[in-house]
């Protein structure tokens, strides 16, 4: 009896260590894909209960409005999404003054001719360049990605044991987790680094050399509210966070939704299988009452 009990509790501590150990491992930042595995952040979006927060959304929208858009285009957002339910919050008015604020290529006219007209709350993000190749010309040769969809197209392995755990917490916050690590990650090269021109070291990048230059500064973007105080920090960090929650709503605007649909459909499934069962036993219950007569 105590021999299985100590032998038990032998297997679970095993078991422990087993799990710990190449946690542990991942936090110290492996360089399994060419950067450091990027910090995990606490997103209110996280989990199967998770949900955006407004004002962070409509911060990092003002961030990426008045740093990325200038290299990152946003091509599958068009502004009357901003108004959708589980995002920003914008109103309709709101979203309308903005789109004007922008010019939209249109046309062709009667005359055969492209023109310009401001932008209506139909219209997609304007690109920032003309075309590929002129976007890689002004950066140096590379051209900067479209950011829609990016907060889902850059994963990294977690590893053992996380992929367990992820699969039944529905985790897929790595892509913001990287997006914060790569604008928070750039440092001075370490002595005696090859940096090939145009290129800046990043902690966090695959291969450390990325040519977008450090996009972000403490204090760059205005964070005052209608009482003239900053809404938050008016730092990197947050800023970094700020605009990798607004990416992550913006490659899945639908995510509330999904999550309630989800728990609906859990919940159903819960009652389902309650009555399931209470109906079985009624069935099955002369049987067992009166096996003589089966
Ligand atoms: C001056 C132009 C410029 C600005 C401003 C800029 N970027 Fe970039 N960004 C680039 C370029 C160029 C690349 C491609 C880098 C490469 O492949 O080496 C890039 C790449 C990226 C990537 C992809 C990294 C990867 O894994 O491939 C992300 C994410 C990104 N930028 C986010 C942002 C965000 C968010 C902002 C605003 C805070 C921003 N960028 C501002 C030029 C810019």
């Amino acid at each position: 009896m105590w021999n299985k009990t100590l032998a038990a509790a032998g297997l679970l501590t095993a078991v422990a260590a087993a799990l710990a150990l190449p946690a542990r491992a991942a936090e110290s930042g492996g360089d399994s894909h060419g950067g450091a595995v990027p910090p995990p952040i606490s997103w209110s979006f996280a989990g199967p209960f998770g949900t955006f927060d407004q004002q962070q959304l409509q911060r990092g929208f003002k961030v990426y409005r008045e740093v990325c858009a200038s290299c990152h285009g946003l091509k599958f957002l068009a502004f009357r999404n901003l108004a959708d339910p589980g995002g920003p919050g914008f109103s309709e008015g709101q979203v309308k003054a903005l789109a004007a604020e922008y010019k939209v290529k249109d046309g062709p006219n009667d005359q055969g001719e492209m023109f310009e007209r401001p932008g209506r709350a139909a219209d997609r993000f304007p690109e920032p360049f003309p075309n590929e190749q002129a976007a890689a010309v002004a950066n140096g040769g590379k051209a900067p990605p479209d950011l829609s969809l990016m907060a889902k197209a850059r994963t990294y392995e977690r590893g053992f044991p996380w992929f367990i755990f992820d699969a039944f917490t529905q985790f897929a916050e790595t892509g913001p987790n990287y997006i914060h690590a790569v604008l928070t990650g750039y440092e001075a090269a370490p002595a005696g680094f090859q940096m090939p021109d145009g290129g800046n070291y990043n902690r966090y990048f695959p291969g450390h050399v990325i040519a977008m230059p450090k996009p972000l500064n403490d204090g760059q973007v205005d964070y005052k509210g209608p009482d003239g105080k900053p809404q938050a920090p008016e730092t990197i960090d947050q800023y970094s966070k700020d605009v990798s929650a607004f990416l992550m709503w913006a490659a899945e605007p639908k995510m509330m939704a999904r999550k309630e649909i989800g728990f609906k459909a859990f919940i159903f499934l819960i009652v389902l299988a309650g009555l399931v069962y209470f109906v079985k036993k009624k069935v099955w219950a002369p049987l067992h009452d009166h096996p003589e007569t089966a």
